[in-house]
């Protein structure tokens, strides 16, 4: 079924409903013919402001991440007490060192097709805009929405021009500085949908579906529509519920009176429901169309999943009868070099990297997600705990929410939970993210206040909090009252916590906050807390941990060896700008976080395969580190790990054995690493043979030393993309010698020019002290590696990237692009949730 249409000029059309000759509800997105200011205008919310001077954008837009990175960028000057700091000292980079301040201004006219004064509703609808947004129709305020992460409308309906032709929209947008630990972006960097239908309509997120009885042979499916407009009139409602083929599998009418705002509600059985779970994301669609007497007012589609959660005590979670621990990973909302604007194709990328390392789950960390990615989670299969806050009414940034809390928090709850109740990815949500409320001794009055709006607004979902003040929450109530306690961090008290509280349970909600640079090896190779270099890199043999975290070990175990552990949430899957702890404290420069599986450019780390290796059951991994290239060290002691699934391997350096490890319980890390302390390193090959369960050779890997850099090689992830104007393709480059090895000390600067149906877009190469701006075409390799990114032009043909360095053969990928619909397409609006 076709989820978004996309035209050309002003507004770009989705679904127009025409049924009996009538159109009953259009979506629009307001994508393109968007004009932008960066700084404070006079007057220009009016429609006779004249914009020309501003600069022509797109939308989804992030003003900051076009940089320059600057140390000045909102220096702040804090004591982090979460991090156990007591002496204010100026932290650079917390927020990427990206001109993310300011007030910025976006205006475009829009016309609304089909608009009769009188007749029709029309709705604004933001997924997200960085922040303190104030949105103008015709030089009239429509509504304003402090927090940039959360979704919001307003009705414009009394605002237009009576023809609906020649709207002027403009949104004055605000970020103060110190509103943030880490890049927040900035701008309307999430859609904007433009929403049309009758008088009698459903609003937005005016369904809610749930499976109240799920079984292998019958599921319930109760369907509650919200109808405006009705109060007092007699609706009849007719709803299909879809298979993934589109075909019926469930028919229901009905007929009421609609009294105010009580909603419709209706109860469908699907026979033998496909049951959504990560490993099979079936879903289904509910189509209801509304009539009043025998005219068609509204029509509507929700997507949904059938599956049932339980959270037992002592047992843990379990989704469709079966016990599982979450493999999970927290992900702040940028998408390294393209910043914060929100593109689907990114999303899909980052998630098939995770996918294929085995996680399940993502955490939203700590904000409201972009609906493209809870949608995708709801289609690939992975499960979502979504939180809203990092501070409630405390500060933890002079200019953060907390601002805001007292006034808005229901209202953000509200809309979080009413988004994104149908999406059968979403297993639970959290109120919160180290809050230093919960050491108030009335915080748990808070923390209650919150989990009744869950409570009351999705019955259906647990509700968690991710606390790190241990002492606190288990003295003084917080953690008790909980559905689920959270902790972050803390292995060390996880006995006590479960102990001592009421719900035999516990999840790490953040865990690990291990660092380590992509292809940077420290030497000697030892366990270290807040570990610093002079190059301001740490180390990836993955031992070095802040003060207040640890090593992945120390989770895998938990996990393992305690029945009432959930398992857990990895502070995170991606590294993201801003935080570059260790490297915080003045230490200049230092634009993004160490503590990523994967790295800026989305390049695995050598962890991914410690976590691949336990978390992919479907797969063997078999994985080596350091690289073999160290010109100084012939003789020196270079430790060799070897992350893999199987349970002992030989080592060979140059054909010499090594020996043979075995994965013991010496210590945590001996129980999930094999690691080889003594090798002294001398050029030339390094080879590991695994052995499975029966001593047989499984599998053999090998790294050889490289020689002169020789070419580059472009590796494109996909080579196929859509030639929609937004898809991207992703292009690893890497600089290999003559035999094809990779070149890991290599920084050549390379340059790259794009021919064909696309633009170059971005690169990245995960380096956190580079200040390249990612949107030049050039950057310097990092570990002999990085990513250039390219963008689908709309019309269908072939894209050629070709990247230059001195010294080395140019290299060249080609994606090719067309406009073949994909099978589903996720986000872009709401409409595409729904259907
Ligand atoms: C946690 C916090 C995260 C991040 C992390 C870094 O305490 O919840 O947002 O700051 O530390 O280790």
């Amino acid at each position: 079924m076709m989820s978004v249409w996309h035209g050309l000029l002003l507004i770009c059309s989705v679904f127009p409903l025409s049924l009996q000759g009538q159109t009953v509800r259009s979506e629009y997105m307001l994508e393109k013919g968007w004009r932008f200011f960066k700084g404070e205008v006079e007057g220009a919310a009016s429609v006779r402001f004249d914009d020309d001077g501003w600069t022509p954008v797109t939308v989804p837009h992030d003003w900051a991440i076009y940089g320059p990175f600057d140390r000045s960028h909102d220096l702040q000057e804090v004591a982090v007490t979460q991090n156990g700091e007591k002496v204010a000292t100026v932290k650079t980079g917390r927020t990427g060192g990206l001109p993310y301040a300011g007030v910025g201004w976006y205006r475009r006219i829009f016309d609304v097709p089909g608009f009769r004064t009188g007749q029709k509703r029309v709705v604004l609808k933001f997924d997200g805009a960085m922040s303190e947004a104030r949105i103008y129709v015709n030089g009239r305020e429509a509504c304003f929405w402090p927090y940039g992460y959360n979704a919001f409308h307003c009705d414009v309906t009394d605002l237009l021009t009576a023809d609906g032709q020649r709207n002027t929209l403009a949104v004055r947008l605000e970020n103060k500085t110190q509103s943030s630990r880490w890049y927040p972006g900035a701008g309307l960097y999430r859609n904007v949908h433009l929403i049309v239908t009758e008088k009698i309509h459903v609003p937005v997120w005016g369904t809610y579906v749930t499976t109240p009885f799920v079984s292998d042979s019958v599921a319930s499916v109760r369907l509650e529509t919200t109808v405006a407009g009705a109060s007092g009139q007699q609706v009849r409602m007719v709803t299909d519920i879809l298979d993934e083929e589109g075909a019926v599998v469930a028919h229901r009418e009905n007929e009421q009176k609609i009294n105010y705002d009580k909603p419709f509600v209706q109860h469908l059985d699907v026979r033998n429901p496909s049951l959504w779970s990560p490993e099979g994301p079936k879903l289904y669609t509910a189509v209801s169309q509304i009539y009043v007497g025998d005219k068609l007012v509204d029509r509507i589609s929700t997507r949904f999943g059938i599956r049932e959660i339980r959270v037992v005590a002592d047992r843990g979670f379990l989704l469709n009868g079966k016990l599982r621990k979450f493999q999970g990973v927290c992900n702040h909302h940028d998408l390294g070099p393209l910043g914060t604007a929100i593109n689907v194709s990114a999303l899909r990328h980052q998630l098939t990297l995770l996918k294929d390392m085995g996680c399940d789950a993502i955490r939203t960390a700590h904000n409201m997600p972009a609906p493209e990615l809870v949608e995708l989670c709801d289609e690939m299969g992975f499960m979502m705990m979504i939180e809203p806050f990092d501070e409630w009414d405390i500060a933890k940034c002079a200019n953060g929410y907390h601002r805001f809390f007292d006034e808005w928090a229901e209202r953000d709850m509200i809309n979080m939970i009413r988004h994104f109740r149908n999406n059968p990815s979403v297993v639970m949500w959290s109120i919160g993210n180290e809050v230093p409320t919960q050491c108030r001794p009335d915080g748990y009055r808070v923390a209650s206040f919150l989990q009744e709006i869950c409570h009351r607004e999705d019955p259906t979902r647990p509700v968690t909090c991710g606390m790190d003040q241990v002492s606190c929450v288990l003295e003084n109530g917080f953690a008790a009252l909980l559905d689920v306690p959270g902790l972050n961090y803390r292995a060390h008290r996880y006995e006590e916590a479960y102990a001592k509280l009421p719900q035999n349970l516990l999840l790490g909600s953040e865990t690990s906050s291990t660092v380590s640079s992509r292809g940077i090896y420290k030497f000697p190779v030892q366990k270290r807390a807040d570990a610093l270099y002079p190059d301001h890199q740490s180390s990836s043999y993955d031992m070095e941990h802040c003060s207040w975290s640890n090593l992945p070990d120390d989770d895998f175990a938990l996990a393992e060896d305690h029945h009432w552990t959930m398992g857990q949430f990895v502070w995170t899957g991606f590294d993201y700008l801003g935080e570059p702890s260790p490297y915080d404290t003045d230490a200049w420069p230092n634009h993004s976080s160490m503590f990523g599986i994967i790295d800026l450019a989305s390049i695995p780390k050598d962890r991914y395969y410690l976590y691949r290796s336990l978390w992919n059951k479907g797969a063997s991994t078999l994985h080596i580190l350091p690289h073999w290239t160290w010109p100084d060290r012939t003789g020196e002691v270079t430790p060799v790990f070897v992350y893999t699934s199987y349970p002992r391997a030989e080592l060979f350096v140059n054909g010499k054995s090594q020996g043979v490890q075995t994965k013991s319980k010496a210590s945590l890390q001996h129980r999930y690493r094999l690691m080889w302390m003594d090798v002294r390193y001398e050029p030339g090959e390094l080879k590991v043979i695994a052995y499975d369960d029966q001593g047989k050779v499984a599998e053999e890997k090998v790294v050889r030393t490289a020689g002169k850099p020789y070419k580059l090689v472009l590796e494109p992830a996909q080579d196929h993309i859509t030639a929609d104007g937004r898809s991207l393709a992703y292009i690893r480059v890497k600089a290999v010698d003559r035999e094809g090895n990779l070149c890991p000390l290599d920084t050549s600067l390379v340059t790259f020019s794009v021919k064909g149906a696309g633009t170059y877009k971005a690169a990245a190469n995960g380096d956190p002290t580079s200040l390249e701006m990612f949107h030049m075409p050039k950057m310097r390799l990092f570990g002999g590696q990085l990513t250039a990114i390219v963008q689908s032009s709309e019309t269908e043909g072939v894209i050629r990237l070709i990247a230059k360095a001195k010294g080395l053969k140019t290299g060249e990928a080609i994606v090719s692009t067309d406009t073949a619909e994909p099978r589903r397409t996720a986000g872009t609006s709401e409409s595409a949730a729904s259907l």
